[in-house]
C-alpha cells in the first residue's frame, strides 16, 4: 500500500484505478516551481507566527532548494503515494531534510489553499506571454497594414462582394478585434493575480499567519479577501478561458477569411510553404493548414471553456474535488493558445500577397452606392438616387456590359440629373478615398487607425 500524507485514519485497501482516477500529478508537475516558491514564502511567513524557528526554516527552505533542483533537472522520481505536486513536494522534502521538521510546513495549510496559489502563480506568468505573443501578432499585421496601404480589394458582406476597400483596411479590421482581447486579458491578469495563500482548508489560518506579507513576496497585487471563496472558487481559470475563447473565435474567422482568399478562385494571398502541407494523393496541392488549425482549434479552446463551466456551476461551497477539472483544460488552453498566436502571426508574417488579383476582381458594379452618392452631391434624396443607380446595374446587366462601359445617352436616358462627369464615378480609388471619416478606409482614415494601433502597442 503506498504511504498516504493523510492515511491517518484509513484502515482499508485502496483500488488503483480509483489511484490513478484521483492523481494529479501527471498535470500538476508544471507548478513544481510554484509550489516550491509558495511553501518557502509559507514557511517564512511561519517564523513569525512562531510555528518555526529561524533555523528550521533555513533547513526547510534549502531542502525545498533541492526538491526544486531535483524538479529541475528533470530527476525527480515520484513516489507511488504521490497524488499532486503538494504531497509529492512533502514527500521528498521529508525524506532530504527528516519529516521532523519538514512535517511542521503545512501547519495551517491546506491543499486548497495551496493549489489555488499555485495555479494563480502559473497562469500570471503564462498571461504574460500569451500576452506578448498577442502584442507580436498586432505588430505583424499593423507593419503589413503599412507597407501594403497602397492596394485595394473588393470588401464583402455575405461574401458577396460590397465595396472597395484598402487591404490595409481589411488588416486593420482584425487587429481592431485583437486590440480588445487585448485589453480584456490585461483585465483578466488583474484578477488572476490575488493571493488565497493563507486561508487555510476553509476556515483561515488560525496561528496569525501575515498574508499581505506572503502574497507580496510571491508577486501578487493583492488577496482574495474571503478565505471560502479563496480556495472554493475558478473564477480566474474561466476568465481565462473566456478570454482564450473570445480570441479564438477572432482567429477563427481571420484564417476564415484568408483560407477563401488563398484560394485560386480568389488569389489574394498565399501562404509560405513553411505554413502549408501537401496531398498524400493529388501532388499539385498545396492547403493552407496553418490557417485550418486555427479555425478548428478555436473550437477546442470554447470546448474548454463550456466543459469547465459545466463542471463547477453546481458544486456546493468552498473545495470540491471537482476543481481539479480546471487545471486540465487550463493547461491546454494555455498551450493552445499560445501556439496559436505565435503560428497566426508567423503565417501572416510570410505571407505573399497579390494585389493584382485584389484589384482584378473590383468590378464596376462595386461603385453601385457611388453613383447613388453621386446624384446625393447635386440634391437628389438618397431614396430616389438609390433606386435610380439600381436601374443602371440592371441596364448595364441587361446589356452585358460593365456600368462604367454605358453611354452618357444611357445614363440620361434613365435620369436626367446623370450630368457630363458621372463617369468619373467609376474611379475604385475616388471611391475609397471619399471614406475619410474616422474609421474608413481612405488612406488618411487608414493611416489614423494605424497611428491609434501603434500607439497601444508602444504602451504596454
Ligand atoms: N490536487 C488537488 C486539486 O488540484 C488539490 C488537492 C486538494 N485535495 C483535497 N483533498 N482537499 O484540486
Amino acid at each position: 500500500q503506498p504511504v498516504r500524507l493523510w492515511g491517518g485514519r484509513f484502515t482499508g485497501a485502496s483500488d488503483p484505478l480509483m489511484d490513478s482516477y484521483n492523481e494529479s500529478l501527471s498535470m500538476d508537475r508544471v507548478f513544481y516551481a510554484q509550489d516550491i516558491k509558495g511553501s518557502i514564502a509559507y514557511a517564512r511567513a511561519n517564523v513569525k507566527t512562531g510555528i518555526l524557528t529561524q533555523e528550521e526554516f533555513e533547513i526547510i527552505e534549502k531542502g525545498l532548494g533541492e526538491v526544486f533542483k531535483e524538479w529541475a533537472e528533470n530527476k525527480f522520481e515520484p513516489a507511488p503515494g504521490d497524488e499532486d505536486i503538494h504531497t509529492a513536494n512533502e514527500r521528498r522534502l521529508g525524506e532530504i531534510i527528516g519529516t521532523h521538521i519538514a512535517g511542521k510546513l503545512h501547519t495551517g495549510r491546506s491543499r486548497n489553499d495551496q493549489v489555488a496559489t499555485d495555479m494563480r502563480m502559473w497562469l500570471r506568468d503564462e498571461l504574460i506571454l500569451i500576452e506578448e505573443y498577442l502584442v507580436d501578432l498586432l505588430k505583424v499585421i499593423a507593419q503589413r497594414a503599412e507597407q501594403d496601404i497602397d492596394y485595394l480589394m473588393p470588401s464583402y458582406t455575405h461574401l458577396q462582394r460590397a465595396q472597395p476597400i484598402r487591404w490595409s483596411h481589411f488588416l486593420l479590421s482584425h487587429a481592431t478585434a485583437f486590440q480588445s482581447d487585448l485589453e480584456r486579458l490585461r483585465f483578466t491578469k488583474k484578477n488572476v493575480n490575488k493571493c488565497p495563500l493563507g486561508c487555510g482548508a476553509v476556515a483561515g489560518n488560525a496561528f496569525g499567519i501575515d498574508r499581505v506579507q506572503m502574497a507580496k513576496e510571491l508577486g501578487f497585487d493583492g488577496l482574495i479577501m474571503n478565505s471560502m471563496s479563496a480556495v472554493g472558487d475558478r473564477d480566474f481559470v474561466v476568465e481565462v478561458l473566456q478570454c482564450a475563447s473570445t480570441i479564438g473565435s477572432h482567429l477563427s474567422r481571420w484564417s476564415e477569411d484568408l483560407i477563401i482568399y488563398s484560394s485560386l478562385e480568389f488569389g489574394y494571398v498565399k501562404l509560405a510553404d513553411a505554413y502549408t502541407t501537401g496531398s498524400s494523393l493529388m501532388p499539385q496541392k498545396k492547403n493552407s493548414d496553418s490557417l485550418e488549425l486555427l479555425r478548428g482549434k478555436s473550437g477546442r479552446l470554447f470546448g474548454a471553456m463550456a466543459g469547465l463551466m459545466m463542471s463547477i456551476k453546481g458544486i456546493p461551497s468552498t473545495y470540491n474535488k471537482d476543481l481539479q477539472e480546471s487545471v486540465q483544460p487550463m493547461l491546454d488552453t494555455v498551450k493552445t493558445l499560445k501556439d496559436s498566436l505565435q503560428i497566426a502571426a508567423r503565417s501572416l508574417a510570410t505571407a505573399k500577397v497579390y494585389p493584382e488579383k485584389m484589384r482584378a476582381a473590383l468590378s464596376p458594379d462595386m461603385l453601385a452606392t457611388d453613383l447613388a452618392e453621386y446624384l446625393v452631391r447635386k440634391g437628389v434624396p438618397f431614396r430616389e438616387t438609390h433606386h435610380l443607380a439600381g436601374r443602371m446595374v440592371a441596364l448595364a446587366e441587361a446589356e452585358n456590359k460593365g456600368m462604367d462601359e454605358l453611354s452618357i445617352e444611357q445614363f440620361q436616358g434613365v435620369d436626367k440629373r446623370f450630368g457630363s462627369d458621372v463617369l468619373s464615378v467609376f474611379d475604385y480609388e475616388r471611391s475609397v478615398e471619399l471614406k475619410s471619416t474616422t474609421g474608413g478606409t481612405s488612406r488618411s482614415a487608414v493611416l489614423e487607425q494605424l497611428e491609434a494601433l501603434k500607439k497601444t502597442l508602444g504602451s504596454r
